[in-house]
């Protein structure tokens, strides 16, 4: 059991009855993540990695310890394997770039599914003149079609790009047989965590995933930070995705050659105080325990499906045996949109539309739903008043 952390998140000092749904698209600021950008900003700023000065170095190893704060959270086999980039969509875009000029062969094919963020596929869009974009089904119940995206694995696939956790319904997926069928054809994958990554312990090394991207802003901490994992060989492998200062070995006004390791993706000066923020948040989550988390936000997620199933107008999206923290919904005969603005009314936050998801839309014929997710701050007492206002805005709306 998690003890209520309200306190934690100074928002909450201003809007003490606000009730916080959205934290599937950014999760509200912890206090101490908050104070370490602040400090930073306030006495310990100065560019890294540069500076021969003692506050350039000190912050230099403070950024690099933050790296190693990320590399054990993911329980990845080195820091050397995580690049910071300035969103997760940055992350997936620098690999189908890099992919695209050094590993795609015209008409290879590039599998997704009809699952995906935006951000997991439009940076794919963008390199399809070379590619051959294969998309995975979901099934009726809004989940992955496994067979179907089994079945799509063959010798002309070059890589698998796939959500970990669904930003829409909250199913986790399962990569066990995946990556069986992929180690057989040779396939790298990457993995989408931007949902996971806050909800449950990922060890990377267990899931070994050939990237894997997550954001630092659904981790209560701050936004304009991405972190891409990247195994080894990859890093070896591919050419720089952007060029500037920090990446290079040796430059000419012509010519440049670059660093080897993973600073050969990090271009010009990097989100500094957001890196150091992040190593905060990570604090923060240790200390409450990742596990404990993910038991705490699925016990409210059930006990909020539990209630909302008890009407027949509510339709939920997704098969709830394999998913945390996200129940996305319509209520027949309302628009999600006037639900969510009447829910605002009575101080309670939920996110509608499509959420960057048009294929799933698309695939049950709608323009979007009303999503409600949940994060360390939430309680019962939460869930409660949300079921009531439902009901409250049913009527209201109905009459
Ligand atoms: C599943 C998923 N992938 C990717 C993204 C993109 O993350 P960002 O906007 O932080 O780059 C999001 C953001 O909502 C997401 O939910």
């Amino acid at each position: 059991m998690i003890k209520n952390l309200k306190k934690r998140f100074p928002v909450f000092k201003k809007n003490k009855n606000l009730v916080f749904f959205d934290t599937a698209a950014s999760a509200l600021k912890v206090d101490t993540m908050i104070n370490a950008v602040n400090e930073c900003y306030s006495y310990e700023y100065a560019n890294i990695h540069r500076g021969i000065y003692e506050l350039s170095s000190k912050l230099t190893k403070r950024y690099e310890d933050s790296r190693l704060a990320v590399s054990k959270f993911v329980n990845s086999p080195s820091f050397e394997n995580i690049i910071f980039t300035k969103s997760a969509t940055e992350g997936i875009n620098l690999v189908s770039s890099c992919l695209s000029d050094n590993y795609f062969n015209d008409g290879d094919e590039v599998l997704l599914t009809s699952l995906e963020h935006h951000a997991n596929l439009v940076p794919w869009h963008l390199v399809s003149k070379k590619i051959k974009i294969i998309s995975a089904k979901i099934k009726s119940t809004g989940e992955l079609d496994y067979n179907d995206l089994l079945d799509k694995i063959n010798s002309k696939t070059k890589l698998i790009a796939i959500t970990h956790m669904s930003n829409v319904t909250g199913s986790i997926t399962n990569f066990d047989e995946i990556k069986i069928k992929a180690n057989k054809f040779n396939v790298p994958i990457l993995i989408d965590g931007c949902q996971y990554v806050p909800h449950k312990k990922l060890n990377i090394q267990e899931l070994d995933p050939d990237f894997y991207v997550f954001s630092a802003h659904k981790l209560y901490g701050p936004s304009g930070l991405g972190i891409l994992f990247m195994k080894s060989k990859w890093i070896d492998r591919l050419e720089p995705y952007q060029g500037g200062g920090s990446m290079i070995k040796n430059v000419d006004t012509d010519s440049s050659t670059y660093l080897n390791g993973f600073q050969k993706f990090e271009a010009g000066t990097p989100p500094i105080a957001e890196v150091i923020g992040l190593s905060a948040s990570l604090d923060f989550i240790n200390e409450v325990g990742i596990d404990k988390i993910y038991e705490y936000e699925n016990e409210l997620t059930q006990y909020a499906y539990n209630l909302m199933i008890k009407s027949n107008d509510i339709k939920i999206y997704g098969d709830f045996s394999n998913q945390t923290s996200i129940i996305s919904f319509n209520i027949d005969g309302i628009h999600f949109n006037d639900l969510a603005m009447l829910l605002d009314k009575k101080n309670i936050a939920i996110r509608t539309g499509h959420h960057c998801a048009q294929p799933f839309m698309k695939h049950f014929k709608i323009s979007g739903n009303a999503r409600m997710s949940v994060g360390v701050y939430n309680t019962k007492d939460d869930i409660d008043y949300f079921i009531k206002s439902i009901h409250e805005v049913k009527e209201i709306l109905k009459s």
